[in-house]
């Protein structure tokens, strides 16, 4: 029987697609599947709109994708279902429900400070403000590809730190002595190869990366801003304005992204799936 495609609308000129006519809470077929897993490796990021999801059917359809993590930041799973990362500047009995507030978030690849980091996240809109909160997304294959030769020359082969803790104190709040044991700084590729694709991206980010292992601290800054300011050119951006029952699909080894701040006066609360990669590819090379 033949396969029906979906129909999709690409988000910018290099990455991202929407995909219409797809229920993620449905059934999905085998090859409705592969043809969306086919999809995200070639866009990066997918949008599936209009969504109207559970949190069994949320877990169920990121399940298909890949198996799942349970967050290291325990504080703010869902209760019900630990797979589910709450992102929220909701309060209840004084206590955040979520991650991440209602502040600027920076520059970031989610779990790059982890030596297994997960392959994907899939963000599924609950909540949200009537303005600011959008999210930006950086495609950075591209990045990589169209990089002037005297940069690729200093990145190729060299190793970048990555730090947590970095990211945590600019944006979002301090790990318990637990979590901070199992999240480190650790040293990672700056290029990276896609554990499926094959195709090489730029692994660094302005929120986690704090040096180029084997520079001196100078040239180590100065070649991360020069870097960051290649990456951060609106031809790799992609910012996402968000609706309820968005569901948005990135892929964690050639994307970063950011969340603009919003009037912490209103509610936003996303529910967050973390996908892992087969066990044979997950280690960044
Ligand atoms: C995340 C994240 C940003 C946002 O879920 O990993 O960075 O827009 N979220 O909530
Ligand atoms: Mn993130």
């Amino acid at each position: 029987m033949l396969n029906k495609s979906f129909k999709i609308r690409p988000l910018t000129d290099t990455f991202g697609a929407e995909i219409y006519d797809i229920k993620l809470s449905g059934e999905i077929s085998s090859e409705d599947l592969a043809q969306i897993k086919a999809l995200w490796n070639r866009y990066e990021i997918l949008l599936f709109r209009q969504q109207d999801i559970g949190k069994d059917e949320l877990v169920g359809f990121s399940r298909l994708l890949g198996s799942l993590e349970t967050h290291v930041r325990s504080e703010w799973l869902n209760e019900t279902h630990p797979e589910i990362l709450q992102i929220s500047n909701i309060n209840v009995d004084g206590k955040p429900v979520g991650a991440l507030a209602d502040g600027e978030v920076g520059w970031h690849y989610d779990q790059i400070y982890l030596p297994r980091p997960a392959l994907g996240s899939l963000l599924y809109s609950v909540k949200i403000p009537p303005e600011g909160g959008s999210t930006f997304f950086a495609d950075m294959t591209s990045a990589y590809e169209r990089l002037p030769r005297s940069l690729k020359d200093m990145v190729d082969g060299r190793q970048a730190i990555q730090s947590y803790d970095n990211f945590n104190n600019l944006y979002s709040t301090k790990t318990s002595s637990k979590q901070t044991n199992l999240t480190q700084n650790i040293a990672q590729p700056l290029v990276r190869t896609h554990p499926v694709t094959g195709r090489k991206a730029l692994y660094l980010c302005p929120g986690m990366t704090i040096a180029i292992a084997g520079l001196e601290e100078t040239e180590s800054t100065d070649v991360l801003r020069q870097l960051f300011d290649w990456t951060l050119k609106t031809e790799f951006v992609y910012k996402h304005l968000w609706d309820v029952g968005d569901g948005l699909l990135w892929d964690n080894a050639c994307t970063m992204h950011r969340r603009e701040p919003f009037d912490g006066g209103h509610e936003r609360l996303m529910f967050r799936t973390t996908i892992l990669p087969a066990d044979d590819r997950s280690v960044p090379f």
